[in-house]
Formats: C-alpha cells, structure tokens, sequence
C-alpha cells in the first residue's frame, strides 16, 4: 500500500513539473520487483533467507559431476546464494540446474568471478590501463570483459578496484589506478558503465562489485592486510571519492576490506557500511565481504565467531564470502538478541533484487549461451581492442637522442628473463586467462617486424638470483623456466648474443606475481642479478633500450641515469606481445602517462604528488636545508613525477590563459593553453590540469588533479585546449566534513605532468 502510495505521489509531481518520463517506468519496475520479492519472501524460511547471503568457496567443481560435490547439497537445501570464480557455461548450467530444480524455492545463483582486466582476452592490469587516461578505452575493455564473461555464464564481477595506492611497496597498487582520487573516480565511473551499461536487461553486460570498501590502499608500511588509519579529512578527500563516484554511477555492490578503520575492521564497521554507504550516500545495493572477512575478524581481535558475524550483519554486510558463518551463526544470534529478522530481511531482499536486476528469476541460464560462449571469446575484435589499448597503456620514461623508434632493419637482441615467456604476459588477477593463447613479446616481434628484422633472443639471467624467491614470485601456473646453468654462463651466452646484434632490448623487470594479492615488497629495485646484466650489456658499448615490466612504480634512479630508452609497459594482457612491437618499432607513438609516482628511493614512500606544504616547506631552489621537511640523503624530488610521460614527438605549451582573473559565485572561469606537436611524429598529448587552493581553513595539497583531456596533434599542428572550471571544481571537505568551497585566491596550472606546468592565479569570490 505503501509502495502504491509513493507511486501515485511520483506519478503526480512527474505530471505537474513535466519530469523525465524515464521516472514511471522505473518506478513501474521497482514496484513489480518489490511484489515479486515480497511475494517470494514470505515464503522463505530463515534458514534459506540466510542461504541467499552465503557465498561459499566453489570448491573444485568438476563438469558432470557438480551433482556429487560438497556444494551441491547446499545448493539443493537453499543454502547457497551464489558461486564465484567457476569458469565455463558447462559447469555454471549445472550448478544453476542444481538450484533452480532441486531446492524448494528454486531461486537461481548468481555467479562472480575476478574479472579484473578482461576475461580470456586480457587487457592491461589496471594500473597500466590508467595510465591511457582514456575513459573510452577504458569503458570499452570493461565493455569487453562483461561481454566475454558473461558468454562464459558469470553475471558479476569483482572489479572495479578502485584503492588509492601511495605506497609503492603495496603489492595490490597494480589493481588499482594509481594515486590520485580525481582520476580514480573517473575510471571508477568508466569501469561501472562499461560493466553494468545502462542496465542489466541485456545478457552481455555484468553486475559490477567496487572495492575494497574502504581504504585498502592504506595499509601501514605497505604491507598487505595491515592496520590503516587516516584522519576523516583524508578519508573523505582523497581516500572515498573513487568508491562514491561508483556509487553514484550505480554499482550494483560493494566488496568489504580486510583492513580495519578507525580501529574497527571494515567488514564489521557500521559507520562506514551503512552511516557513510547508505546513508550518506545512497547505495542502495548489495555489500559482500571480501573472502574470509568475518572470520578474520576473529583473529583482528574483535570477538569470536558468533560475535563477529553478528557484527558483521549488523553493520551492513549483505552476503558472506566464504567464511559462512552468517549462515551457521545467525539463528543463534537472533535468539540471542545480537541480530534482528529485520536485518536479515533486509539484506536477504538485497541480494534477491541483484538476482531480479540481472534477469535471474525471468531466465536463471540468461547467461549460458553456449553458442556465445563458442563465439564470443577471444575473438580477433576483441583481442584487436586489447592489443591497441595495451600500447595506449605503456610510458615512456626516457628516450635519449630518440633511439626510439627501433627501425625495422638490421639486427636486434632481446636480451632478458621476460622476453619469451607468456604466461608472464597477462599479469596478476588474470583468472580467466588462458596462458597458452598469451604472446611472448618474442612471439610478438616475431610476428610483427620478423620479416625485416633479424631478431635475436637471450634468456641473460633468472628473474632472481635467489630461486626460492623466484618460486613465490612466480605462482598460479607463471613459471619463467628457471634456469639451472649458473649465473655466469647464462650471461656469457647473452653476452655472445649481444655481441652479433646492432642493438639490445633488454627485457627485465617484475614478473607478474610480483605485484598483485600478498606480494608486497620492501626492495622496490629491479632484482640486482636482472641489474646485473643490464650493467653488463650497457658495457657493449650497443644501444640499448630497457623494456621495463613491472606493477609498480619501481626505483629506478640508476636506470633513468644509465640507459639511454625506458618504455615501461606494466603488464599489457594477452596481446601486448604484439603491442609492444607495435611501440617500439614507431608504429604506434606512446603517449601513456604515470598515475603514480616513481620514487628515487624507497625511504621515500609513501609518496605522491598532492602533498601539503608543512609549516616548513623547502625553498624550490635548494634540496636540502637544515630544520626544513627533507632528507639528509636525497632530495625531495620523484625520479617520475605523477603524470609523466615522453612521446617520440614533442609537445610545447604556451602560456596559460584565463578568462577572468576576478570571480563571484557560481560563474564559471575557462583556462586554456595552445599546445603544438614541435617534433615529427603525429602524437596524443594528455594534457593537465590541477588546481590549488592557496589558503583554507584547513590546509590544502599543493596541487589537485580537477581536469584532463587527451588531445591528438599531427607533427606541426597546433590545437587549443580549455578547461571550464566552476565553483563545484573548488569544493573539498572541511574540518566538519562539510563539502563546500571557499573564496580565495588559487592557482590554475596546465601541464603535461604534474611538475611541468604553466600557471595563472583567480580570486574567487562568494
Ligand atoms: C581479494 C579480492 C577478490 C576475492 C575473491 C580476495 O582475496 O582480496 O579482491 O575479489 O579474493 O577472489
């Protein structure tokens, strides 16, 4: 009666302000699926209620004989809402037979999966596809992804991965898009549209899930898992933006963090899950913890496990990953008083509405087409997609008297541990991957230029002189192949083989698993035996270029001094073999840029660009002075600052212009400069712009990322480019957490990167 209320009053004011005419429809759909559920609900008992919020580990799911597994029982007795990380159409229509014909209420599963970047057609780890600071590319390769996974019978992912990341030794900063909240909400906003599109009535786009709610990136020491704490300022400002703009993009769920905050585990915290989520800022979908996150919670110190899975739900958690305990817990915790009906009714309707949403109740195989799982892929579209956004991805870091571009004659040696190998290619967090359709970067020259280019191959070393630290860096299936023969011998052969090229390509760096879930590290370096031979090759007295893996922001201050070309590609995907042909032979010009920043030193981390002044700043012209905020040993500079990156052409700017230098209230200011392509290759520039806001009452960063666009600019050409600022670009939270600007003066400053910039001054007034 209610509902019907609300509708009539909708429908009217609708009416009488001419209101989109969208609003009836929707309203029409959520009613019908509040009677559904209703109407499903009141049969449910407690137990299945319950059974909706569970998602167990799948266990080892063998086709044809689902039937058999531990799982299936549960399934058939309605304890089960959903499965994650089953790959295959086969396997994921047979469980889904289990729950639609054999459990009581026949309601379907719903089934999750890592998606994180791509599918079976891999595209760059998150963090290298942030440095593309290309939103459609971005949208697309999750547009890709939903669609090759939900071929595959998965309806939800677990991405986007939206963590600020300052700490370079966090292994997980390469799921992540770097360290600035402005650009993390952009792609935050990109990745859920590209998952979700505009609903979910169609079988090719997936249920998206952000995370990890909240502050994951912040664990201490960079050490995964590890205690964060951070001032509420620095929360809502730099910490929460990504995850609410996937909010207010309409992701369907939320991943809890294993982190606490504010000295309570995220999966437990009710501020965090329902006062700021809900009702701060209306999500009205589902929370899943992440993994075992209830249980852990054992071991953070907070109660056991009938206290935390109470404590759990209590505080906003919908669905339980793993750890099942709000299944086996809650009957006695209601008895007790410590969880109420109405809690559980509560998320029990959340998850039953994803399943409504996603088509579940119409058509609980909408998702398992097997003739689109044969033809939709790892087509040649979409792995022609993936190749082109891989290049987007790479950043060149150095080009010394422009080696760069390779020309396509003579004789080249690719000298390296991650020069033939693919199952190295599709990074970390790449479930659905099928290693074996992955491309060398061998493989990928070959292919591309191997018709005009003699190309020679050396493995020169192992990834680490240590084996058993090559062991827990290379996992899941990534063997490199050790190498037995011993150090000097593997070098010597590459040092033969160098000896017959006209120039080397050293391919050294990370392997995938050295970044990613539990791969901290404290040595941010280049493994020295990979170092080693990088010395001993320059020592030929050949060119040589560095194409550099990694999922990181690496030391590289040796590197930048020594070697004459860096092209970082991070880990491109399953066809950045060819990609990295497509750079390094000109065919494609870089114009990636960095999201992180690359320290000089790993005593300097955390470290990023949108610092605050301290009351004792360094004056700019010196790098050390006593009692100022710096180091004895090294300045305060990156190696690579934020928003960096090279092109084989060259970009000038002109000076900033400024529509007005005297503002009021809601006006708008335009900012422009003229850029022009000086050098001779045709080029895309990612051009800048950041904003500081002089004096506050509170203090403010030196500078903020408020704009960017990527401008393509043939060799000569000259484009202007403008920013169109409001107030709404001004607004920070305040001591109080109010979310408002303040009149002043502020700086405005294009650029190319986040140090390089042209710079002009406002005042602004209320
Ligand atoms: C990770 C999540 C992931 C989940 C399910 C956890 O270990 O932290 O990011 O989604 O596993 O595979």
């Amino acid at each position: 009666m209610k509902l019907l209320q609300r509708l009539f009053i909708v429908l009217l004011v609708a009416g009488s302000f001419g209101a989109t005419a969208q609003l009836v429809p929707t309203l029409r759909e959520d009613a019908k699926m509040k009677t559904f559920i209703d109407a499903l609900m009141k049969q449910m008992t407690l137990e299945e209620k319950l059974g909706q919020l569970n998602l167990p580990g799948s266990g080892d799911i063998v086709t044809g004989q689902a039937g058999n597994s531990d799982i299936a029982k549960k399934i058939e007795q309605g304890k089960v809402g959903g499965l994650f990380n089953i790959k295959s159409v086969a396997k994921i229509k047979e469980v889904q037979k289990l729950a639609v014909e054999k459990s009581r209420l026949k309601i379907p599963l719903m089934f999750g999966m890592d998606v994180i970047h791509g599918y079976e057609t891999v595209f760059p780890i998150p963090l290298g596809l942030s440095c593309s600071w290309d939103m459609d590319l971005v949208k697309r390769s999750a547009q890709i992804a939903a669609g090759e996974a939900s071929a595959d019978g998965i309806n939800w992912t677990f991405s986007p991965m939206v963590d600020i990341a300052r700490d370079a030794r966090w292994g997980r900063i390469a799921e992540g898009s770097g360290e600035d909240p402005y650009l993390g909400s952009q792609i935050a906003k990109a990745m859920v549209a590209g998952y979700q599109g505009t609903d979910y009535s169609k079988n090719n786009t997936i249920m998206a899930c952000v995370k990890h709610y909240a502050l994951y990136g912040a664990a201490e020491a960079g050490r995964d898992y590890n205690t964060t704490d951070m001032s509420r300022q620095r929360m809502y400002n730099d910490y929460f933006p990504p995850y609410k703009a996937a909010v207010d993009a309409g992701v369907g769920s939320v991943m809890a963090s294993f982190n606490e905050v504010d000295g309570v585990p995220a999966t437990a915290n009710k501020w965090l899950m329902t006062d700021v989520l809900r009702k701060q800022w209306g999500f009205k979908g589902f929370v899943v913890t992440d993994y075992t996150g209830i249980t852990e919670m054992v071991d953070h110190g907070i109660g056991d496990t009938q206290t935390v899975a109470a404590r759990a739900l209590m505080a906003g958690i919908d669905m339980d990953m793993v750890s099942e305990s709000i299944l086996n817990r809650s009957p006695q915790s209601l008895k007790e008083g410590k969880v109420t009906m109405a809690q559980i009714d509560a998320a029990c309707r959340r998850i039953l509405e994803a399943k409504y949403k996603l088509g579940l109740f119409s058509d609980p195989y909408k998702y398992c087409d097997e003739n689109r799982a044969k033809n939709e892929i790892f087509t040649d579209a979409n792995r022609k997609q993936a190749r082109l956004t891989a290049a987007q991805s790479f950043v060149l870091l150095k080009n010394q008297n422009n080696i760069l571009p390779l020309k396509k004659t003579g004789s080249i040696a690719f000298i390296g541990p991650l020069a033939d190998n693919k199952v190295n290619m599709p990074g970390t967090w790449s479930v659905a991957a099928n290693f074996s359709k992955a491309t060398s970067v061998l493989t990928g020259l070959k292919e591309t230029v191997g018709d005009k280019v003699k190309i020679l191959y050396a493995k020169g070393s192992n990834l680490d002189a240590d084996s058993a630290f090559e062991e827990r860096a290379t996992m899941f299936g990534k063997s490199l192949g050790r190498d037995k023969r011993s150090a000097a011998v593997i070098l010597q052969e590459a040092l033969d083989v160098a000896s017959q090229a006209d120039m080397i390509v050293a391919v050294l760096g990370e392997s995938a698993e050295m970044s990613g879930e539990s791969s901290s590290r404290t040595n941010i370096e280049i493994p020295e035996i990979q170092k080693d031979l990088l010395k001993a090759l320059l020592k030929t007295g050949k060119p040589v270029v560095l194409v550099l893996f990694t999922g990181r922001p690496l030391v590289l201050k040796w590197e930048n001094e020594n070697v004459p070309a860096i092209l970082n590609v991070w880990f491109g995907g399953s066809e950045a073999g060819y990609a990295i042909a497509d750079v390094l032979f000109g065919d494609v010009n870089p114009s990636g840029k960095l999201t992180t920043t690359f320290p000089q030193n790993i005593g300097q981390v955390p470290m990023y660009y949108a610092t605050k002044n301290t009351g004792r700043r360094l004056d700019n012209t010196k790098w050390f002075e006593k009692f100022r905020s710096n180091y004895l040993d090294v300045s305060n500079d990156p190696v690579y600052p934020f928003g960096f990156g090279l092109s084989y052409t060259s970009f000038k700017y002109s000076d900033i212009k400024l529509s007005s230098t005297s503002l009021k209230g809601n006006q708008t200011l335009t900012a422009s400069v003229t850029i022009t392509n000086t050098g001779n290759y045709d080029g895309k520039e990612v051009v800048q712009l950041y904003i500081r806001d002089l004096v506050g009452s509170v203090t403010r960063p030196v500078k903020e990322l408020k704009g960017f666009q990527k401008v393509a600019l043939k060799a000569g050409e000259t484009k202007t480019v403008s920013f169109s600022i409001s107030p709404e670009d001004l607004k920070f939270y305040n001591y109080d957490l109010k979310y408002d600007w303040e009149p002043g003066e502020f700086v405005i400053m294009i650029g190319g990167n986040s140090k390089d910039v042209k710079m002009g001054s406002v005042t602004w007034n209320k």
